[in-house]
């Protein structure tokens, strides 16, 4: 893995000032100190903003890089582009995030004996067909227990040890080259990268506790499994530790850095193809960190702006596969995106419509994709204020989780470069906010394919913001899209906090992404899309309204977004309200980013 670090303005040379929405630059004699001496000049340098007609609302402003790679990136205020409007306005509140630490873990497979191996925790990962009645019905298992001297077999009659998922026991020993051995339960066959992931989290957080430096894997039961099999199960496991092990402390005045250093998966076989395997669970990984760093990051952090300065600075990076094209107002009026626009309206911070697009770095393209995210920085509701217990404002940063799945993606996709497929990411960034400015509950708004709307809850805004996003995405040419969004409360009332819904009328594409998410462990269910539920969207004087009351909340929704999509397009919705959040470790996910890279895959040559 390689290291990610913030940039933190450390001088700067300027202050923007808007006054009466005309922004103008100017020289000042002021310097902020940056969060850290070692940090070089950042692209963006101190900005501080009047907004219109408030003339005494300035602030000093840090900018940062959520997925740097290179520690060393120094972008200077004019490269920002963009007719020199700064990206993000201000930081109220004054956050500097910490520089970002990631785990970097050395994985390896080795064929060595286990008498060999050094290191502080040992983790014997058992299927509940191995265990029955805490004795052990596995060949290799119970040679694992005699050169343990039985302590395996004793820990599982103790504990009632049945192989069951979750179930983990750790026991400390002495005389051997590690200091602790575990037991942990990998359930039924079925599902079983989930059950893997789950797995490496656990042992991600016995290391932690234990303060492990050093782990070794065995899985007894994975002994006559094909090499397929095998670095299925390994790639599971690794990426297990390494979200497990991950910890965003950016907005912590104090971290701790993670000990973990090497994770050895012992006899499961060793050579070029499982180094490929880590590389890739490395890959992928980074996409999911940034995708949790992107969520959690606050909204007055991650304004639109922001977002789309980590999408190009995305295509920075992978320069050689990925370009990166921001819209501003202006050009989104161009489009006539009245509907995106009309949900940005209220907001101080400009919206940014963001399209990265990835081209194959060699040969021809079969296959067009695109991977729409909703991308609301906040969602206060609108004038339909979210209000009451269970509104859950407090966590409206996560609505751009859709926009940070597709973006992680991308950054893995623009790492791992597969052949034969176009990708387009787009995501229609904006903040639902309320003003005199903003967009009234009753109100009339046209979308960019001409289909007019009347706005009867402005806290439906997601689905507006899509629906341009997804009439863009089909002017691209594409074959298949796939959209991602925080999109109703009531997916979450249907499925609960670990499952994401898919909404498809093509049963293609709804067998490429359960076929997704098998490999990624992630979890889908498939939701009908039922025509008729269309009749509570109908409006007197419009196309349609943009809510059909709570009866089949999630399905209407999807069914809005297919009124934006063209019949010759193949799409597929997924609501992942519920799993983009921890509600166990309050923090982001990273959910989709594994299943988008398996899709993208799935379709490449
Ligand atoms: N972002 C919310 C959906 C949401 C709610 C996600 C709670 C996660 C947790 C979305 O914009 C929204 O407000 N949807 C409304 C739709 C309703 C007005 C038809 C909802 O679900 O309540
Ligand atoms: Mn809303
Ligand atoms: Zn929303």
């Amino acid at each position: 893995m390689v290291g990610i670090r913030i940039n933190v303005a450390s001088s700067c040379s300027s202050i923007l000032i808007a006054s009466r929405g005309t922004l103008k630059t100017l020289p000042v004699g002021v310097t902020l100190k940056s969060a850290s001496s070692t940090l070089s000049h950042s692209f963006c340098c101190t900005r501080a903003i009047a907004a219109a007609g408030d003339k005494n609302r300035t602030f000093g402003s840090t900018s940062f890089l959520f997925s740097g790679l290179n520690p060393h990136i120094t972008r200077s205020f004019s490269e920002m582009g963009n007719r020199g409007v700064p990206k993000a306005l201000y930081t109220l509140g004054l956050t500097k995030p910490a520089e970002l630490s990631l785990p970097q873990i050395a994985f390896s497979a080795k064929e060595i004996d286990l008498k060999e191996w050094k290191g502080d925790i040992l983790a014997v990962g058992v299927f509940e067909k191995d265990v029955s009645n805490g004795v052990f019905e596995n060949g290799r298992l119970k040679e694992l227990d005699g050169f343990v001297n039985g302590v395996l077999s004793e820990v599982a009659k103790e504990e009632d040890f049945s192989g069951k998922i979750g179930q983990t026991t750790f026991v400390r020993l002495s005389g051997f080259g590690f200091q602790r051995l575990g037991l942990v339960g990998l359930g039924k066959k079925n599902g079983v990268n989930k059950a893997l992931k789950g797995f490496g989290e656990a042992l991600a957080a016995a290391a932690k506790s234990a303060q492990a430096i050093r782990v070794g894997v065995i899985l007894p039961s994975a002994q006559d499994l094909s090499t397929t099999v095998k670095l299925d199960f390994l790639s599971a496991i690794a990426a297990g530790v390494l979200l497990g092990v991950h910890e965003d402390n950016r907005f912590k005045s104090e971290a701790k850095q993670p000990l973990l250093k090497s994770l050895d998966f012992l006899e499961l076989g060793s050579g070029l193809e499982f180094e490929h395997r880590f590389k890739y669970v490395e890959q992928v990984c980074s996409g999911v960190f940034l995708t949790r760093h992107l969520v959690n990051a606050p909204a007055n952090v991650l304004t639109p702006s922001a977002l789309a300065d980590e999408a190009s600075f995305i295509a920075s990076t992978y320069s050689d596969v990925l370009t990166a094209k921001i819209l501003d107002v202006e050009q989104c009026k161009e489009l006539k995106m009245g509907s995106y626009l009309g949900v940005a309206a209220a907001s101080a911070n400009p919206p940014k419509f963001i399209h990265l697009i990835y081209k194959p770095p060699t040969g021809d393209v079969k296959t067009r994709l695109a991977i729409v995210g909703k991308g609301l920085t906040f969602d206060s509701g609108g004038y339909n204020l979210k209000t009451g217990p269970g509104c859950s404002i407090e966590l409206m940063k996560f609505d751009m989780g859709g926009s940070a799945a597709a973006l992680g993606a991308a950054k893995a996709i623009g790492q791992i470069k597969p052949l034969g497929v176009e990708v387009h990411f787009i995501v229609a960034a904006c903040e639902n906010m309320i003003s005199g400015t903003g967009m009234r509950p009753g109100d009339v708004i046209t979308a960019s394919n001409g289909k007019t709307i009347e706005v009867n809850n402005t806290d439906a805004e997601g689905r507006l913001t899509l629906a341009d996003a997804l009439v863009y995405a089909c002017k691209q040419g594409v074959d298949k899209i796939v959209d991602l969004a925080t999109l109703t409360g009531a997916c979450i009332i249907a499925l609960g906090n670990e499952i994401a819904g898919m909404y498809t009328p093509n049963d293609d594409m709804a067998e490429e992404l359960s076929k997704a998410s098998e490999a990624s462990g992630e979890k889908f269910w498939r939701m009908p899309l039922e025509e008729s539920y269309w009749e509570s969207m109908k409006s007197g004087i419009a196309d349609m309204v943009n809510t059909g009351g709570r009866p089949g909340g999630s399905i209407t929704a999807a069914l809005f977004l297919k009124q934006f999509v063209d019949d010759n397009v193949k799409w597929l919705h997924i609501d992942m309200a519920g799993p983009v959040w921890s509600e166990k470790k309050r923090c982001a996910t990273g959910f989709a980013v594994p299943t988008l890279v398996e899709w993208v895959l799935k379709n490449s040559s």
